[in-house]
């Protein structure tokens, strides 16, 4: 019989915590919407007691999402727990996710406290998160590094005080495959009525491969990322496993809800938010990933696509043809090609981005889906915008740039020289809006080919601690 494997995505959580992947309220709103359509069973909408923005995006979240459960992280201590409590009170299906650590390194370098008293601590935490909802998930942070004996008594006892879902991660990416799915069977086997749940790192790269062992020893729920995005090197990438699963169902007999044709857009949308794209080889959403270069492949493309393929690029979402909009698209035409990327927006937005769409097709040749997305992703007015900028650069001259912003109606214009063209251009900027942005991270990457591609570049500022 096929198992229904519960898709627990924590992009907004553990994937934010990963270097330039940070997010504003509003842009998780609309990611965790997506993530609706997708059909992801739980998000995990932040932690709240780290800040107050986490606080805002997961109560913002609860209100906005009314399908899928939204879940809030806290670790085992009172005032964690009742912030996650308050931030998850719009939530139709509030879970709770507390943590504590159970390997011994944890315990003593860590938290410095006894196993008997982590296993109080645990136990007292999921009864608190109890009385703010029913489902508790507790988490045994680092168990994969944890004793047996002691990590089976832990989430015996904080199943017992109420917690259904038990999450063993491997927190540093140190498992391998057959000893994750060894501890998961031994878990099922030790406590039955519970819900093992698996949450992997990929610090060797193993984290697909250790969900899917642990699912064939029993586990029924993963938890994973957009794009594998997470601490260190990432977390298990939702992608990757929701189409192992499809596509190996009758080896591995369990299955997803996600709508796997959402799959693209869903990461290309978290690319165009963060600014941070998969490498062009990343399975599934890389943008070689369906591409087939050399001459014998395609040769055996053409002959039969099975040859070389064991997905569509339809299934997961992969316009056969990349190139979508131009300048006599109207209206439909967009509204059409968003409804196929999963992006649902009321009738004056769209009006205002076939605007931008066919402002765009005028300067560029072409619009892609993720430029369409780009669009849709700043389709509201900010307060300033630049105007026009010129930087001179060269091997013999001081890098100089002049800036013009609009901030609110009004235009400034500033020069300045720099030690470069980037830190010449920011500091006209600084200078044309009149307080300094200090640069928090740069991307850029060409969006079409040839010499004369068009280039994206993301460029994050802060100011007064407003991003
Ligand atoms: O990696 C980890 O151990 C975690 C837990 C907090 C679930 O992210
Ligand atoms: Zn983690």
């Amino acid at each position: 019989m096929t198992a229904r494997i519960t898709v627990y995505d924590t992009t907004l959580r553990d994937g934010e915590q990963s270097p330039g992947c940070s997010m504003h309220t509003g842009e998780k709103v609309r990611m965790a919407l997506q993530l609706e359509r997708l059909g992801v069973d739980v998000i995990e909408a932040g932690f709240p007691v780290a800040s107050p923005g986490d606080f805002e995006a997961v109560r913002a979240i609860s209100e906005a999402v009314r399908g899928a459960k939204i879940a809030a992280l806290c670790r085992a201590k009172a005032k964690d727990i009742e912030v996650a409590g308050q931030a998850l009170e719009g939530a139709v299906q509030p879970v709770i996710h507390t943590f504590l650590a159970t390997s011994g390194i944890h315990l003593k370098w860590k938290l410095r406290i006894t196993p008997e008293e982590a296993l109080k601590q645990a136990v007292e935490g999921v009864k608190l998160a109890r009385t703010f909802c029913d489902e508790v998930e507790f988490s045994a942070e680092d168990a994969s590094r944890s004793d047996y004996g002691y990590l089976k008594e832990i989430l015996q006892a904080v199943f017992e005080a109420g917690a259904r879902t038990l999450n063993v991660p491997d927190t540093v990416g140190y498992a391998l495959p057959p000893e994750y799915a060894d501890m998961v069977r031994k878990l099922v086997r030790d406590i039955p009525g519970a819900v093992i749940s698996v949450h992997c790192h990929n610090d060797l790269g193993l984290a697909v491969a250790n969900s899917l062992a642990a699912v064939q020893a029993g586990a029924r729920q993963v938890e994973c990322t957009i794009n594998g995005i997470g601490e260190r090197a990432g977390n298990t990438s939702l992608e990757e496993l929701v189409m192992a699963l499809k596509v190996r169902r009758e080896v591995l007999q369990a299955d997803t809800g996600v709508r796997t044709e959402l799959l693209m857009p869903t990461s290309a949308q978290l690319s165009t938010v963060t600014g941070v794209w998969p490498q062009p080889n990343k399975a599934i959403v890389g943008r070689n990933a369906f591409a087939h270069e050399a001459g014998i492949h395609q040769h055996g493309m053409l002959a039969n696509p099975l040859c070389y393929e064991i997905m569509t690029p339809a299934s997961v979402g992969l316009s056969q043809s990349m190139l979508i909009l131009g300048k006599h698209s109207g209206k439909h035409a967009v509204e059409s090609r968003l409804k196929q990327l999963g992006v649902a927006l009321p009738g004056d937005e769209i009006e205002d981005v076939t605007r931008k769409v066919k402002e765009f097709a005028d300067r560029s040749k072409f619009v892609y889906d993720e430029d369409l997305l780009a669009i849709v992703e700043h389709t509201a007015e900010p307060r300033a915008k630049l105007v026009r900028y010129q930087v001179i650069a060269g091997n013999q001259i001081l890098p100089t740039a002049t800036v013009e912003v609009e901030v609110e109606g009004h235009r400034r214009t500033a020069s300045a020289v720099g030690n470069g063209p980037l830190d010449a251009a920011l500091k006209a900027a600084d200078a044309a809006l009149g307080f300094e942005l200090q640069l928090l991270e740069m991307h850029q990457r060409a969006v079409t080919a040839g010499k004369d591609a068009l280039a994206e570049v993301t460029v994050r500022v802060v100011h007064d601690g407003i991003e």
